[in-house]
This record gives C-alpha cells, structure tokens and sequence, in this order.
C-alpha cells in the first residue's frame, strides 16, 4: 500500500500510472475498525484501485474537545489497511486541504438541520467541504459510505446532486459488535461499564424493528425512548422515525423507507445508531 499526503502527489499517481481502473474512494477519519474495514472490502470488490483517506476533519467538529480527544492510532490503522487489499492510503495534513479559511455554505434544505444537525449545527457543512475537497482530489468513480451514519449519506448525496458530481454513492451496512453495539471510533472512550449501559440503544432500535407497524409508529416511538430512559446513564438526545429518503415524519410511503435513527450520550460520549425498520 502507498502512503500519499499531499493532493499533487496523489493526482500524478491515479493520472498517470492508473491505467483506465475504476477508482473507489473510502473517506474516513481513521481509528479504523471492522465497520471501516467492510467498506474498503467492499470497495475493494468493486472498483480496480482503492483510495482510503484517514483525516481528522476539524471544521466538522462542533466541540473542540472532541476534535482534540479523537483517536489516531496511526500505525495500527496502517497495518489494519495493509491485510485489506486498499493501495492507495491519502493520509494529508491539515494545510494541505485547508490551505487557507473557507467560507463557501452549500444549501441543502432541511435535511442538513434535522436530527444530527439540530445538535451539531454546521456540522455537514464542513463534511461537505472534506468529502467535495476530497472527491475533486480523487475523482473516484465509487464512493463508499456506511449506513452507521445514516444522515450524512443522504447529505453527500444531496451534494452530488446539486453539484452535479460524476461519483456513484454506495451505501455500506453497519457493522456492529456480536452484542449489537454499533462499531464507531469513539467506541474506546466507553469505560466498561458504559459500554454496557451503551447496549440500551441498540436493543431499542431492535426491539422498534420487531414490532414495527406504521400506524402505530408514534407509541411504539414512546416505549423506545422509554426503555432507554431506563438506563439513567445514557442521555437520550433524540429518537426518531422518519422516512429514509428526507429524512422528515411523513411515513405515508413506505416505498421510502422508513428508518429509525438514535443519538444518546453515554458518560462524555456521544453515539450514534439507526436501524431501517422497512
Ligand atoms: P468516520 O466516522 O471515520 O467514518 C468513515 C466511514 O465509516 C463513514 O462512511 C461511516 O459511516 C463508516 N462507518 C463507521 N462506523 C461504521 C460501522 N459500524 N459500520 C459500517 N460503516 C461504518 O464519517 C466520517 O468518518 C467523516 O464524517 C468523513 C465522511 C470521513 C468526512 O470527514
């Protein structure tokens, strides 16, 4: 695997030696697990060259302290990336994709203000400005996303649409540990027994799916949030059903999808987790 931190040295690399392969791209901000690794497996199986990038993007942070306590176990993501077949590691610094402030905003409706945007405002604004920087770095034909967040999907698809954007959006499934636990980075901030108390969010979304019917959405959305207020641990931030296409309460067509999406902090950690109920 070749590690590239710069975005010319990156470009002369897919230009000129790529020779006509499909080039898929993984965006992550390292501190890679399995969830992470099934998206490169993924896009390892469907595209000729693969790009992972590892950034810590700081202008998608809406709390300094998370941006400051946010893993980067750098050595040990290189050998986790090595065993997966990815070539291409784009590992830049800072300057090199912020070189100067940014101010561009591009709006895309109330998408970007409902559910993770009520609580993190101006939190896709700066994923836009990483995942746009980085698809005019790439140009990858496939970019792989996972399902773990949900919202920022249909955010970067918006983007593409409204951009016009020659990038196909594959949508990668969660990857959860064999409790049900979602996998995520900030995983490791869980003391023990937190990461027990964690379950809670999980086990709601199952237990929402298994009884799901559309009529009865509203209380069966109640005795979620009920069963996770039973965990005094966990802060409950929202809980919501809404269709997987705006992401807004209309459930009136099912064709959409209809998604049932969580955010909760257990301790000083923030989770996040959904599960598509049809
Ligand atoms: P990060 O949180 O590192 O996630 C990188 C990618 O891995 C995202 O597409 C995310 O949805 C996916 N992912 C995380 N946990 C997963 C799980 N348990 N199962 C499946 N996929 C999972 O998301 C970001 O970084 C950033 O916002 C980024 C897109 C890189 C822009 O900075």
């Amino acid at each position: 695997m070749e590690i590239i931190k710069t975005i010319a040295a990156l470009q002369n690399r897919l230009q000129n030696q790529n020779k006509g392969k499909s080039i898929g791209l993984v965006p992550t901000m390292g501190a890679l697990h399995n969830g992470h690794l099934s998206l490169i497996k993924t896009a390892v199986a469907q595209t000729g060259i693969v790009v992972c990038s590892i950034f810590v993007n700081p202008t998608q942070f809406t709390d300094a302290s998370d941006l400051e306590k946010y893993p980067r176990p750098i050595a040990a993501d290189i050998e986790k990336l090595e065993l997966t077949g990815c070539q291409i590691l784009f590992m830049p610094d800072v300057p090199e994709m912020y070189p100067q402030k940014e101010y561009w905003h591009l709006d895309i409706g109330e998408i970007e203000h409902r559910l993770e945007g009520k609580f993190r405002p101006g939190h896709y604004q700066g994923v836009m400005q990483i995942v746009y920087k980085l698809f005019m770095a790439v140009k990858p034909d496939l970019a792989f996303f996972g399902q773990k967040d949900f919202q920022q999907v249909r955010v970067i698809e918006k983007m593409v649409e409204l951009k016009n954007l020659p990038v196909k959006i594959v949508l990668c499934p969660i990857i959860r540990e064999t409790d049900g636990l979602a996998m995520s980075s900030r995983n490791i901030h869980l003391s023990p027994q937190e990461r027990k108390h964690a379950l809670i969010l999980s086990w709601a979304l199952q237990q929402l799916k298994n009884s799901y019917v559309k009529e009865a959405s509203e209380e069966l959305r109640k005795e979620a949030i009920e069963l996770i207020m039973t965990e005094p641990q966990v802060q409950l931030e929202y809980l919501e059903i809404v269709n997987a296409a705006e992401l807004d309460n209309d459930l009136s067509d099912e064709n959409k999808g209809i998604i049932a999406l969580v955010a909760a902090k257990v301790g000083q950690t923030r989770l996040i987790d959904n599960m598509i109920l049809r």
